[in-house]
């Protein structure tokens, strides 16, 4: 079966340096040639160091950032020259989530309108349907119907990161990026997202790319992972060819700074995994 998206020579650079007449005379290239694939229903981890470029090739898979070259190929669509109605189609089935869910959601809007939002922009149904489904998102990432009608503010981190879950889910998409979702979230509850999105990928067959510095949390979640270093993939395989068996000297540095390898991926040891993570300092 041919994969859900194919990212093919993706180049991005920025303007680093203008000379005195305002002319760019050096550019920051932040991404380098990367290329790789995600089947439905597999969750692709990419992982490295702070300014690696990992939310830079998130956000070009969605064409939230153009690139500079290169081709993004979604079921069969090139999605760098889509016209407008064929993006607003392809937004429906590809969404982001955010490290920071207060930001991702609007202060001044009851959650059950905020998650209602994209269904009131998109699809042509009643007021009624459409909250019916929100409270039965809302009910499934674990909020209660008496919450349905308080703000953002009245939430913890946690709850706030699942209704911004549920968000992305209105519109039933086939991929979602999860950039860096639950490093905002206290190491308690870090868990239960993490677990709630393993579970949603298994109900909806969703895709995901998993972006994080978290190695140990990327083995437990991720089927493929790809190693990022200054805009360029240096290192793809399964999570277990790579764990087991780096070849890049920069993915040997991050696999020995794991304590405990350990296979994917059961709630529990997904916990153990966070733990374990928080006990140690896995800064890649
Ligand atoms: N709009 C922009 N203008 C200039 N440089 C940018 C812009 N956006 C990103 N960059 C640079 O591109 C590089 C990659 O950024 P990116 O946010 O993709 O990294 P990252 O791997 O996601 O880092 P982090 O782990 O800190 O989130 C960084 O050096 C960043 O400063
Ligand atoms: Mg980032």
């Amino acid at each position: 079966m041919s994969p859900l998206l194919e990212v093919s020579g993706l180049m991005k650079s920025y303007p680093l340096r203008r000379n005195m007449f305002g002319k760019v005379v050096e550019r920051s290239q932040v991404s380098k040639d990367v290329s790789f694939t995600l089947n439905r229903g597999e969750t692709l981890g990419i992982v490295g160091e702070s300014g690696a470029g990992k939310s830079t090739i998130g956000r070009q898979a969605l064409r939230l950032i153009e690139p500079d070259a290169g081709s993004v190929t979604f079921d069969g669509a090139d999605v760098l020259s889509m016209n407008s109605r064929e993006l607003r189609v392809f937004r429906r089935r590809a969404q982001m989530i955010f490290q920071d869910p207060y930001s991702s959601l609007d202060p001044h809007m009851s959650i059950r309108d905020a998650v209602g939002e994209p269904i009131t922009i998109h699809q042509d149904v009643s007021a009624r349907e459409r909250d019916e489904k929100v409270r039965v998102l809302l009910e499934r990432v674990g909020l209660r119907e008496d919450q349905l009608l308080k703000y953002p503010r009245e939430f913890s981190g946690g709850q706030l990161q699942r209704i911004a879950i549920a968000r992305a889910l209105t519109l039933d998409p086939e991929f979602i990026v999860c950039d860096e979702p639950v490093a905002a979230l206290d190491v308690s509850i870090q868990a239960q997202v993490l677990n709630l999105l393993l579970d949603l990928q298994q109900e909806r067959g969703l895709a995901y790319i998993f972006i994080s510095h978290d190695l140990s949390l990327v083995r437990y979640l991720a089927h493929r992972v790809a190693v990022m270093y200054q805009g360029e993939i240096v290192e793809i395989g399964t999570s277990e060819e790579l764990f087991e068996n780096p070849q890049h000297p920069y993915t040997q540095k991050l696999v020995s700074a794991i304590p405990h390898p350990r296979s994917r991926c059961s709630p529990d040891a997904l916990a153990g995994a966070v733990a374990m993570s928080s006990a140690e300092d896995l800064s890649c």
